[in-house]
């Protein structure tokens, strides 16, 4: 079967199953075609409470699927790929930030949307790479313990100087490997062109950008941008997308190495499997941790409008 068969294939499953697919915007570009919607995770978890679809297929990473669980407890929620795991929504330890919650008495802990919903339950508010600033702005709370980005609570920090913001150290492996020098490298390369970065990318590197901001950001920035030219310091399949969606300019990558292998993981194949019902792992979450971790995301809401 090639990819085109295999997509229509998708195509009538998802018409005949009820089957409503997720993309996140770092999925390759044959998932993206067959999808129903493609944003970044919180867009994702909001469109599949509104679509019909009783099964929900995420192409994305754990953390995502356990969004749209969180936030669509009714549906059957499938992970196209079980093994596509967020490092960075991975790595922080729920006891340490537990016994750092009782330390800093009073901090209320603020957790980037990129967390297991098993830490989101010991969270205060949750928040997502477009909606940080506003909403760490719009806390009555002056004290803030921001995980597991120290890149992003760095950025958040420096732009809101008269909140007191303790970061714990955590990160994205994909953004945060980007160096100075392949900046300067990339800069050398294409000098008319503007540099948009992620600010999951270290603090030096985000510092020389044109443009800071989430992917969906960088992505509407590249398009309505009068400019011509610009070197995408977020995952690369960003530059593909963008390239197809305006042939008249031109994307670069920042670095070669700005490739998510979770985020890779999902193939189109992965997806055919979990439309046949015999692929995928379903998200199966006790109740009183969802609605313990969706504490969160209705702060998020209530703060961010
Ligand atoms: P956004 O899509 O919210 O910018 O997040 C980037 C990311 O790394 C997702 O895993
Ligand atoms: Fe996680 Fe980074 Fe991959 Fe996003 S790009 S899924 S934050 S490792």
């Amino acid at each position: 079967m090639n990819i085109k068969d295999m997509q229509e294939k998708i195509i009538n499953l998802k018409k005949e199953n009820d089957i409503c697919i997720l993309a996140h915007s770092y999925q390759r570009r044959e998932i993206t075609e067959i999808a129903d919607y493609t944003g970044d995770s919180y867009a994702l978890a909001k469109l599949a409470v509104k679509s019909s679809g009783k099964t929900v297929i995420m192409c994305g990473v754990r953390f995502m699927a356990e969004t749209v669980k969180i936030l669509s407890p009714d549906k059957k929620v499938i992970l196209a790929n079980p093994s596509a795991g967020c490092p960075m929504a991975e790595q922080m330890d729920k006891e340490l930030i537990c016994q750092m919650k009782e330390y800093k008495d009073g901090y209320a802990v603020v957790a980037y949307i990129n967390t297991t919903s098993n830490l989101k339950t010991i969270c205060d508010v949750c928040v997502t790479s477009s909606s940080a600033l506003k909403i760490v702005s719009a806390m009555p709370q002056k004290d803030i313990l921001f995980i597991p980005d120290i890149n992003l609570g760095t950025y958040i920090k420096n732009q809101i100087p008269d909140k007191n913001i303790k970061l714990v150290h955590g990160g994205c492996p994909t953004h945060a490997r980007v160096t100075v020098k392949e900046v300067n490298k990339a800069k050398q390369a294409h000098p008319d062109a503007l540099l948009l970065v992620h600010p999951e990318c270290v603090p030096e590197v985000a510092a020389m950008a044109d443009y800071i901001g989430s992917t969906s950001g960088i992505m509407d920035y590249a398009k309505k941008s009068s400019a011509r030219e610009f070197i995408i310091g977020t995952e690369n399949s960003i530059v593909e997308h963008l390239q197809l969606d305006c042939p008249e300019k031109r994307f670069y990558p920042l670095s070669k190495d700005l490739i998510c292998h979770n985020m890779k993981a999902t193939t189109l194949s992965d997806v055919l499997l979990s439309c046949e019902g015999q692929g995928g792992e379903e998200i199966i979450m006790d109740e009183e941790e969802r609605l313990a971790a969706k504490k969160c995301i209705d702060k998020m809401i209530e703060y961010g409008g």
